[in-house]
């Protein structure tokens, strides 16, 4: 990894800017940046062979906010999850976790700082119930007994938590869970350890919309436990209910970043499909309205 230089002057920095100030042609919005930057990045890039996947990503992500980061298929949304939650770490750039430079080479290293990730495909073995899913692999013993008691309390209270009722029984087997449960589920199981910041890899891909409601009301709720929340998807509809930022990645780099309010539907397309946006806010890559990043 390389060591970014921080007198550069980057977008990412605010210290020499007003508060409340945006970059050029900045559009009117929310006041930037109440949440902590639990997250930044720095100059991330990583390239596989000779693809370029990631160039110069500059972005933080805030607690108790919804960050949410769209981008065209091939764009490098997967690459950059995979390289905050220590799957496949990126080859340049510094991440910077609660303003600590981190080096996060694999996904315990980033369970081991609070990031949790939902992945598409959910990871949770149908044929186990509620509990064993939530306690899969981190079993609660006692005396060389599973203590099941304790770990249904765990997984009563990590759903409650999330105001997650409609779920029959945690006795109940996964693989008989609608998908919006089972997205609840692997969110419950991802903030049971204390994630500050939870990963959702396109959560409400394969739901139809009372269970996509249901999911967006759970984004919700974990950002105002104060965890930071980046999310991945490609429903304009979703992010716009949700998210308090937007990052647009095309072609592996940021093509615009800020407050969700700076962002409408075409300047968010335009972004998405050519890299630009004919809406001057949305077209500067300024994640410093996002970052509030000490510099
Ligand atoms: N393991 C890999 N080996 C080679 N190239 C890869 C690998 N993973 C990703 N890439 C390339 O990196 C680029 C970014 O891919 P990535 O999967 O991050 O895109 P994405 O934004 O997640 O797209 P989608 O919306 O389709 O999931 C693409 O050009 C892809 O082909
Ligand atoms: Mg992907």
């Amino acid at each position: 990894m390389t060591t970014t230089d921080t007198s550069s002057g980057s977008p990412t920095e605010q210290s020499d800017r007003e508060p409340g100030a945006r970059g050029p042609g900045a559009l009117p919005g929310p006041a930037p940046l109440d949440g902590e930057p639990v997250l930044q990045l720095r100059k991330i890039g990583k390239s596989f062979g000779s693809v370029r996947a990631l160039t110069d990503i500059d972005l933080a992500v805030p607690a108790g906010k919804v960050t949410a980061l769209v981008g065209d298929n091939g764009a490098g949304k997967s690459t950059l999850i995979k390289a905050i939650s220590g799957i496949s770490p990126p080859d340049e750039g510094e991440i910077v976790w609660q303003g600590r430079p981190v080096h996060v080479r694999t996904p315990k290293d980033a369970a081991a700082l609070g990031i949790a990730t939902v992945y598409q495909d959910l990871a949770l073995c149908d044929n186990l119930d509620i509990v064993q899913n939530m306690y899969l692999g981190r079993e609660i013993v006692e005396r060389r007994l599973l203590d099941e008691s304790a770990m249904e309390l765990g997984a009563k209270r990590a759903l409650a938590e999330l105001s997650v009722v409609t779920v029959r029984s945690i006795r109940q087997a996964v693989g008989s869970l609608s998908g919006g449960q089972r997205q609840a589920v692997a969110v419950a199981k991802a903030v049971m350890g204390n994630a500050r910041l939870v990963i959702l890899d396109e959560p409400t891909a394969a739901l139809g919309v009372s269970q996509t409601a249901m999911v967006l009301d759970l984004i919700t709720r974990l950002a105002e436990r104060d965890v930071a929340v980046l999310v991945v998807s490609h429903n304009l509809t979703d992010v716009f209910a949700v998210a308090d930022y937007i990052a647009v990645l095309y072609l592996g780099r940021v093509a615009g970043s800020g407050p969700a309010a700076d962002f409408d539907t075409h300047s968010t397309v335009e972004l998405i499909t050519t890299g630009r946006s004919s809406r001057p806010g949305a077209a500067v890559p300024d994640t410093s309205a996002v970052a509030g990043a000490p510099s």
